[in-house]
């Protein structure tokens, strides 16, 4: 599909991304905008390079040395990456050849948020479980132990990486569930330690009055000294880092043998965060210790096992997936190009 056909710059998209608004704004900027309707989920390399044909300002999709090599050559100076995490993105290649990069960071951060807690509260109250139960029609009545879960109230849920996602995770988390905090992250303390200090000291917050007024437990939080504090410790626990070799397998079959056996673990970050194999095993061997994941380690695949655990919800990585969200990310990912082309800063550039 090809919009203004005349125009200067040739953009093209590797996907069709949602609303109409990221075609207007480039477009109107004398970008002639091609965009490849075949619904791949994954395009080779090869159909990648065919797109590039000779010459190209901008794509979306996983992208390395040869591609950022053949994108130069087309005389493409431009890759938008429409998503916040770039670990699809060889960022030192895409620098060797000149080629800015974006990502789109901030649209993302509470839908994502959002559905980490919904799985949390999913795997937590064992919804899905109960839910094909009805559909089978299998209930007969009211009974006291059915699908009896978690009481998230009051319990502890643990933050592993506490970026913009993880700290938005941990708010709703307090806010709604007044659930008690700790958390651990590899790189930056501050983000969400300021944010609860602010939220839970100051005289001013909606929550601090509410929990006068109603004279309940006030909510705690602290800042653990390691990861394995946060395994040990916390009830609920949601993985927020960024893929990179140090967090490659950051839960391994050790780590998940020191949480609790009634655990709830989520993970909206990436896939290969988590040793999949290594906790198909522990679902297996722990009925009560549950799992939410939106991501996998060799997406769009599931490790052997792992779609017969009753224990384990799983969605098709749509954390991002509200309308709102997606045509926000598809916009950004157009600022980022038409940046580029125009000699503005890139937005999202994960070099910054
Ligand atoms: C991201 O932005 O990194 C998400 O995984 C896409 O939804």
């Amino acid at each position: 599909q090809v919009w203004n056909p005349s125009g200067k710059y040739r953009v093209v998209s590797t996907k069709s991304m949602p609303g109409d608004r990221w075609i207007r704004l480039l477009t109107d900027q004398d970008c002639r905008v091609e965009i490849c309707t075949e619904e791949k989920t994954i395009l080779s390399v090869d159909d990648i390079l065919t797109l590039i044909g000779d010459r190209c300002d901008g794509l979306t999709e996983d992208w390395g040395e040869v591609l950022f090599s053949a994108l130069k050559r087309a005389g493409g100076t431009s890759f938008s990456n429409m998503a916040v995490g770039y670990n699809n993105v060889d960022v030192s290649a895409a620098n060797k050849y000149g080629v800015a990069v974006g990502n789109t960071p901030g649209v993302l951060t509470e839908t994502t948020a959002e559905l980490a807690a919904a799985l949390s509260l999913t795997a937590a109250r064992r919804i899905v479980e109960a839910d094909q139960f009805m559909r089978a029609g299998l209930y007969d009545g009211w009974l006291p132990h059915l699908f009896v879960g978690n009481l998230l109230k009051g319990q502890t849920v643990g933050v592993i990486g506490a970026g913009r996602i993880g700290s938005a995770y941990a708010r709703m988390m307090i806010e709604g569930f007044k659930m008690n905090l700790i958390y651990y992250d590899l790189y930056q303390a501050t983000r969400l330690e300021k944010f609860v200090t602010g939220m839970l000291s100051s005289p001013f917050t909606s929550y601090g009055q509410f929990l006068q007024v109603n004279g309940e437990q006030p909510v705690t939080w602290k800042r653990a000294a390691t990861m394995e504090d946060v395994l040990r410790e916390a009830d609920v626990i949601s993985l927020h880092p960024v893929l990179d070799k140090t967090t490659y397998h950051l839960i391994n079959k050790e780590r998940l043998g020191i949480m609790k056996k009634e655990a709830v673990l989520v993970n909206a970050s990436r896939g290969p965060v988590i040793d999949e194999a290594a906790l198909v095993e522990h679902l297996k061997a722990n009925p009560m210790f549950r799992v939410g994941l939106d991501v996998f380690e060799d997406e769009p695949l599931m490790k052997p096992g792992l779609s017969e655990q009753k224990n384990a919800v799983v969605v098709p990585h749509i954390a991002s997936a509200s309308k709102w969200t997606r045509e926000g990310m598809a916009t950004l990912a157009a600022l980022n190009v038409l940046g580029t082309i125009k000699g503005y800063p890139v937005l999202g550039d994960p070099n910054s």
